[in-house]
């Protein structure tokens, strides 16, 4: 019998967190505060997040405890299957063995649950009583909705317009868990009023939501501030994934060559990745591929720099590949990709050589969603298409080569409520946004003259 799923017990969820930091070749660069230029200390970020995650944020300890209160909401989904992708493997002709871990079983239907219900946990209990957030596709704020309504806050979640607008039943579900929800930029911050006033009809981008939502949390005692991805101590908690697809391949008696992941902020592409890191740091060859939007390159075409972390400059300067922080991208459908920067944990592993990025166009993304959903069933979200677009050129190559390889990559959500976009794809109205050099070098200037990480 050919076995499809490798499932494990609620008993071996994992029960600490991987922090990849404690095995760096190099020190992170630290993070500057933007008026003195010297590295960022934990009373600096307490206006805007609890102690805990502030401690995380800087941990270099390999391993960290996870609360049994979030093991207990983490069983709700907790573990996540990982499938063998037979028929995808028989329909592209290949002869490598394709695995997926799919994030999509979750209530909200992504990974970002995993650090959800972690951070609405700390915050309620260091006394914050209402979280507020950006949301690009609005997974993150469907994830944070529904984290804040089973921990007890409330929750505010400013929507990147052009989603809020192609996404109206994602916005449905946020309210359905009980979260308030404005499109961004919005008339209820400074930073929005400022976007409004130069460009009315502004697309919004997570670099302008990111403003408004600090902006919110700085300027009241119960909220803090919450982020779906980018932060180490984010990347952290979404490390159980990669924890259990280790003891999953063992499951399946195979180990991978290709670890494949897309990148928006870095989250999903870390918390499967890290684990296996740690493996390859170890010794073990492992090739680790992020896959990104043409339209919004952050990796492939970014530079290594101190950036904002926001539009409005709100945020601390971050070590990180950018586009620069008024870089606008497109509205291509993968909302939750179009972000200006990366976790500065994934762009030191690009850095270092140890992981290696490349770029899709849109219309080859969804070829690719298509295929799967004809063969395995399950309906991608167009951020996690990407993925499957890495991972089905990977397998490609191998053929090309005359290798088999082993290859597993991270279904990072669903795409059941991005049905608008698989229309456009249908109807071929999607369009291909190829972005000029040009444009990267304008959006750059926006960096000249802040600090460069040594
Ligand atoms: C399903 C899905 N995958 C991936 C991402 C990208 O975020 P990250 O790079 O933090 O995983 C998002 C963001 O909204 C998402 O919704």
């Amino acid at each position: 019998m050919e076995q499809t799923k490798y499932l494990l017990d609620e008993s071996q969820l994992p029960r600490r967190w991987y922090n990849v930091a404690a095995d760096l070749p190099s020190a992170p660069a630290p993070v500057l505060h933007p008026g003195t230029g010297q590295p960022v200390g934990p009373d600096d970020l307490a206006p805007l997040f609890p102690m805990e995650l502030i401690l995380q944020e800087v941990s270099t300890e390999p391993e960290i405890a996870i609360p049994e209160e979030v093991l207990e909401i983490y069983r709700l989904w907790r573990p996540t299957p990982l499938y063998r992708a037979r028929r995808l493997e028989r329909a592209a002709g290949t002869r490598s063995r394709i695995f997926y871990k799919y994030e999509g079983v979750s209530p909200p239907g992504s990974h970002k649950p995993n650090t959800a219900v972690a951070q609405a946990f700390y915050n309620k209990r260091e006394g914050r009583t209402r979280l507020a957030t950006e949301t690009g596709a609005g997974q993150w704020g469907s994830a944070l909705a529904f984290a804040c309504k089973l921990i007890g806050l409330e929750c505010k979640v400013y929507m990147v317009r052009i989603s809020y607008e192609q996404k109206p039943n994602r916005r449905s579900l946020i309210q359905a868990w009980g979260a308030t929800i404005v499109p961004s930029p919005s008339e209820e911050t400074q930073s929005g009023r400022a976007i409004l006033e130069q460009r009315p009809d502004s697309p919004g981008s997570l670099g302008i939501a990111i403003s408004e939502a600090v902006e919110d949390a700085a300027g009241r005692d119960d909220t803090a501030y919450s982020l779906g991805s980018v932060l180490n101590h984010v990347l952290l908690h979404q490390t159980v994934i990669g924890q259990e697809a280790l003891a999953q391949m063992e499951l399946a008696g195979a180990f991978p060559d290709v670890v494949v992941g897309c990148v928006g902020g870095g989250s999903n592409f870390a918390g499967l990745a890290f684990p296996f890191l740690r493996e390859k740091i170890a010794g073990r060859e492992i090739d680790v591929l992020a896959c990104e939007p043409e339209a919004c390159p952050t990796l492939t075409r970014g530079v290594f720099a101190y950036d904002f972390g926001d539009t409005s400059k709100l945020t601390p300067l971050v070590p990180m590949h950018t586009l620069g922080h008024d870089f606008v991208p497109e509205p291509i459908h993968a909302g939750g990709l179009r972000y200006h920067g990366a976790a500065p944990l994934v762009s030191q592993l690009l850095r270092e050589g140890l992981i290696r990025a490349e770029a899709y166009l849109q219309t080859d993304v969804f070829a690719s969603a298509v295929l799967f959903a004809e063969t395995e069933g399950i309906i991608p979200a167009p951020e996690a298409s990407h993925a499957i677009h890495g991972a089905l050129k990977a397998a490609r190559e191998a053929d090309e080569a005359g290798e088999e390889r082993t290859i597993l990559f991270n279904l990072s959500g669903h795409g059941h409520f991005d049905m608008a976009a698989y229309d456009n794809y249908f109807a071929g109205k999607l369009e291909d946004v190829a972005l000029d050099e040009e444009e990267i070098e304008r959006a750059l200037r926006a960096i000249e003259g802040l600090p460069t990480p040594a």
